[in-house]
């Protein structure tokens, strides 16, 4: 028997970067248990492949062409996804880059790159939503994809970090002012998730060894880690909470390791 109160079936989803990685995993978990679910990225030969790869439920994916780094994309999207479902329940906000350098090594290209992307486009996303939202009054959850980083960055990524910590405070912002239309904001922090975006630095034997000693839970997360937390928080099991960033993090985030025994 399926737990009502953790169903998200007939739910509409809309997956901002859901053409592979986090946002595509993502978009796959709520489609198998029932949602109607729209991904966006910018390229649509991805898009079309991967909707059909992750129609596994009973509802087909979707696929609209976005860069999120586009505010009259990003509106066009909106409004398209409205015409296709009728109205948008939930949003996972995924879309991001990284850049990993020194902070002296930037140009300001690449900081308006990432900044661009990681955090105006998934401000103006959420606005675009948001705002449909409190058309629809019907309430909703808007999920931002955070970072690790937000709680303390790791070096070598400062534009990133800066962006991700952004998006813990647009979170609990955008919770409190939309609260009284009943969305609520909240963001999934994951932490080191072997994916496209860091597959190149956990090929690194060092690394693997540096996160078999820092992570409690001993392993690097899949996409796939992620799927409960989303279903949760988009879920009516999550009715009474907003504004809060969810690290899910095999527990990195807990402290700081001894790198000698403790007996
Ligand atoms: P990925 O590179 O595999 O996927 C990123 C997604 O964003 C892709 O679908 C890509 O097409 C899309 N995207 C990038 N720029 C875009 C743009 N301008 N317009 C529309 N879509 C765009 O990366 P991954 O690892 O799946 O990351 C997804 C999110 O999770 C990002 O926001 C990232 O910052 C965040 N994250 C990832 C972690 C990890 O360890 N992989 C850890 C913490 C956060």
């Amino acid at each position: 028997m399926t737990d009502l109160l953790f169903s998200v079936k007939d739910l509409v989803v809309l997956v901002s970067g859901g053409s592979r990685g986090i946002g595509r995993s993502l978009a796959e978990g709520f489609a198998e248990r029932g949602s109607r679910v729209l991904i966006t990225g910018r390229d649509e030969q991805t898009l079309k492949t991967t909707a059909n790869e992750i129609s596994k439920g009973t509802i087909p994916v979707e696929y609209i062409v976005c860069n999120v780094a586009d505010p009259e994309q990003i509106a066009r999207m909106v409004n398209t996804a409205v015409e296709k479902a009728g109205r948008i329940d939930c949003l996972l906000n995924v879309a991001g880059v990284n850049v990993r350098k020194r902070v002296e090594q930037y140009s300001i290209e690449e900081f308006d790159g990432i900044l661009d992307i990681n955090l105006k486009g998934a401000f103006l996303v959420a606005q675009a939503v948001g705002r449909r939202m409190i058309e629809q009054k019907t309430g909703g959850s808007i999920m931002n994809i955070d970072s690790l980083n937000s709680f303390r960055p790791l070096k070598g990524v400062q534009p990133y970090a800066m962006s991700k910590a952004a998006i813990s405070a647009m979170t609990r912002g955008m919770a409190m002012e939309w609260g009284e239309h009943a969305i609520r904001v909240n963001a999934l922090a994951p932490g080191f998730i072997l994916t496209d975006l860091t597959k190149k630095l956990w090929a690194d034997p060092v690394m693997q060894e540096w996160n078999l000693a820092n992570c409690p839970l001993k392993r690097l997360g899949q996409p796939e880690d992620l799927i409960g937390t989303a279903i949760f928080l988009a879920s009516d099991a999550a009715r009474f909470l907003t504004g809060q960033v969810i690290y899910v993090d095999g527990g990195i985030t807990c402290g700081v390791h001894w790198p000698i025994p403790l007996s």
